[in-house]
């Protein structure tokens, strides 16, 4: 098993080196499920990140839940020893994004997100202001198209190219930025790895075990995310709208 220095020992099960190697970011658990807390209760997603803890590597704070539990819910998830991705997609002047996350580094997140539209400026400022904590710095993921636009609505805002173009255009800028992970859909990371170093953070949501009866059209099942080469799955209602999100969460770790 490959393990970083500073690691922690995985909580749960464990898995071959070969397909969870990039997974490893120092500080992080090793089970690539992210369970995203799309829940408008903050009783609701503590009770979620309890019976989860063993079972997903970390756990996504989304707009919602933190305009609702602010820092504070944050901490929470944090005491519990839980890893938090703090996913509020910043997107502002440069030195506007750099104040945000270093508030972030403070609340001691393991990942958050910023859209690479923002600039090669604002993406650089970002990364600067990640390394800003030491040892351990956040991993600065870039959004780059959002899985509800189409060619059409790109061209709404005055992007001509389509969205593939777009995705792989923005994907570079992060690279020339130096950021180390992305978020994409499952079905673009065949093609992003193509033109992404090794080493580079996959993070996709979209993850799905049959058809998707919600509005996540195109999606992938965890393994296939995984084997397509994806570090790590974002999953919401399949676990937390499940009946029992333990044994849905488990169904799914089995399933890797
Ligand atoms: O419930 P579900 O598994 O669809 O949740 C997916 C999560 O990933 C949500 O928090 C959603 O906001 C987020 N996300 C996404 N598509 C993107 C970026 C983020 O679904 N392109």
């Amino acid at each position: 098993m490959f393990r970083g220095k500073e690691m922690r020992e995985p909580d749960c099960r464990d898995f071959s080196d070969s397909l969870f190697q990039a997974v490893l970011i120092r500080g992080m658990k090793q089970n690539p499920i992210i369970v995203a807390l799309d829940v408008s209760g903050i009783d609701q997603a503590l009770r979620l990140v309890d019976q989860l803890h063993d079972l997903a590597g970390a756990f996504k704070i989304g707009s919602e839940l933190f305009t609702l539990g602010g820092p504070d819910i944050v901490r929470r998830i944090r005491d519990t020893g839980a890893s938090v991705f703090l996913d509020l997609k910043f997107h502002d002047i440069p030195n506007t994004v750099a104040k945000a996350i270093a508030s972030a580094n403070q609340l001691d997140v393991q990942m958050l997100t910023v859209h690479a539209s923002g600039g090669l400026k604002m993406l650089l400022a970002a990364e600067e202001a990640a390394q800003g904590r030491q040892p351990n710095p956040p991993l600065v993921l870039a959004v780059t198209v959002l899985t509800s636009f189409d060619s059409n609505e790109l061209a709404g805002i005055g992007v001509q190219a389509n969205v593939g173009k777009q995705v792989e255009r923005l994907a570079t800028l992060a690279i020339s930025a130096k950021l180390r992970g992305l978020v994409c859909s499952p079905l673009e990371v065949v093609d992003l790895r193509s033109i992404l170093p090794a080493s580079f953070q996959l993070v996709t949501p979209g993850i799905r075990t049959g058809p998707s009866g919600d509005d996540q059209k195109r999606t992938l099942s965890a393994k296939e995310a995984l084997q397509a080469g994806a570090n790590w799955l974002v999953i919401g209602r399949p676990i937390y709208a499940a009946r029992d999100p333990r044994a849905a969460a488990d169904e799914i770790l089995q399933s890797l």
